[in-house]
């Protein structure tokens, strides 16, 4: 492909050196320079141009630099399927473990100069899950008020990666990832005797928020667990992940239950009943309630009881609308809203 009257590597045309230094420093990619079947004489020819040893007078310090883009290209290139990933859209650099969840693994990659997380399920017959997720996400990014989206992650790409060795496809889900996100449970873990209701309350509304933003746009959650509420202490942030367990608006009931929180679940989720935004509040309102332990006041225990009622019908329906009630109750009980520092214990990035 040529870059809009650039050179191209692949040219007829005998290339210089200054258009080899400038298509390499272009190149975001491996396929920017590489990718039509004659990959390897492409790069010889490229290499061999811009080999220190071969630069123009004056010019070896550029060399050096460019070729070692280049031998770095080169190998992402030479790596597909091992180290690098490469789909039609992007080329993914994979780096460590980030996380080993309920059924997948989730692995630190990057593309393109931004950091993003690769989500691969242990097993194929979790396809579906991961294939659901795509969908919920993509749900909230088309119907979804934009000014909410950063309260779920951005799905870069869903693809089927194919086991080079053993044949195996799984459904993969790349979501971009933003550092600094602390799940609930390491909240709870700082707090072990309870989170101050005051320091809870900004949790809480923004997940509320959350909520009612997702099921405007249909889509309930279905696993609003700890693991999955990310918060960002300094910005108040709430980000709600692993859509896997989510249900579109078509009365579905929640596909599996996350088995270490079966207690957790309203009823409806243990019959197959359908999933309604009721079904989040619950769920949500176990987390704050779980947070908050002892420390949580007679009006507030009340609320929350409200909230996890075991008929779905007698519980509240609408976030947004319980988002009003919550913020009368806290103002009631504590006065008009203040910013408060949250602190935990550093984590890494
Ligand atoms: N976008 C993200 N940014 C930061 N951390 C994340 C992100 N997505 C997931 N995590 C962390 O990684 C953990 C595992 O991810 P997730 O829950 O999506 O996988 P999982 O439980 O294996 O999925 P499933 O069981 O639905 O297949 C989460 O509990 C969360 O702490
Ligand atoms: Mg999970």
């Amino acid at each position: 492909m040529s870059h809009n009257g650039r050179p191209s590597p692949r040219g007829g045309h005998t290339m210089t050196f200054d258009e080899a230094v400038t298509l390499v420093r272009a190149a975001r990619t491996p396929g920017d320079l590489f990718g039509d079947g004659q990959d390897a004489v492409t790069y010889r020819r490229m290499a061999r141009l811009l080999h220190p040893d071969a630069a123009p007078a004056g010019r070896t310090a550029t060399a050096t630099a460019v070729f070692a883009l280049l031998a770095d290209l080169w190998a992402r290139h030479q790596g597909r399927g091992g180290p690098g990933l490469r789909t039609r859209r992007h080329q993914y650099m994979i780096g460590e473990r980030f996380a080993t969840g309920d059924l997948a693994n989730l692995y630190r990659v990057r593309y393109d100069n931004r950091d993003a997380l690769l989500k691969l399920p242990r097993q194929p017959a979790q396809n579906d899950l991961l294939e659901r997720e795509a969908v919920a996400l993509d749900t909230l990014r088309r119907l979804g008020d934009p000014q909410h989206r950063a309260y779920a992650p951005e799905l870069v790409e869903s693809f089927r990666h194919e086991d080079p060795d053993t044949g195996v496809r799984r459904t993969a889900n790349v979501l971009a990832h933003s550092p600094g996100l602390v799940p609930l449970t390491e909240v709870r873990r700082a707090y072990p005797g309870g989170l101050d209701p005051r320091d809870a309350a900004w949790i809480w509304r923004r997940l509320l928020v959350a909520l009612g933003w997702a099921h405007r746009a249909g889509v309930v959650h279905g696993a609003v667990l700890p693991e999955h509420v990310l918060i960002e202490p300094e910005q108040h942030g709430v980000v709600l992940v692993d859509w896997c367990y989510s249900v579109g608006g078509d009365g579905g009931s929640v596909p599996a239950l996350v088995a270490r929180y079966r207690d957790w679940y309203p009823p409806e989720v243990g019959r197959r009943g359908p999933a309604t935004p009721a079904t989040d509040i619950h769920l949500a309102s176990r987390c704050v309630d779980w947070l908050i332990g002892s420390r949580a006041d007679a009006a507030l225990t009340r609320f929350i009881r409200g909230c996890t009622l075991a008929n779905p019908r007698r519980r509240p329906q609408d976030a947004w609308r319980l988002l009003g009630e919550l913020d009368e109750l806290l103002e009631r009980r504590y006065g008009p809203r203040r910013f408060r520092r949250l602190l935990l214990p550093p984590t890494p990035a």
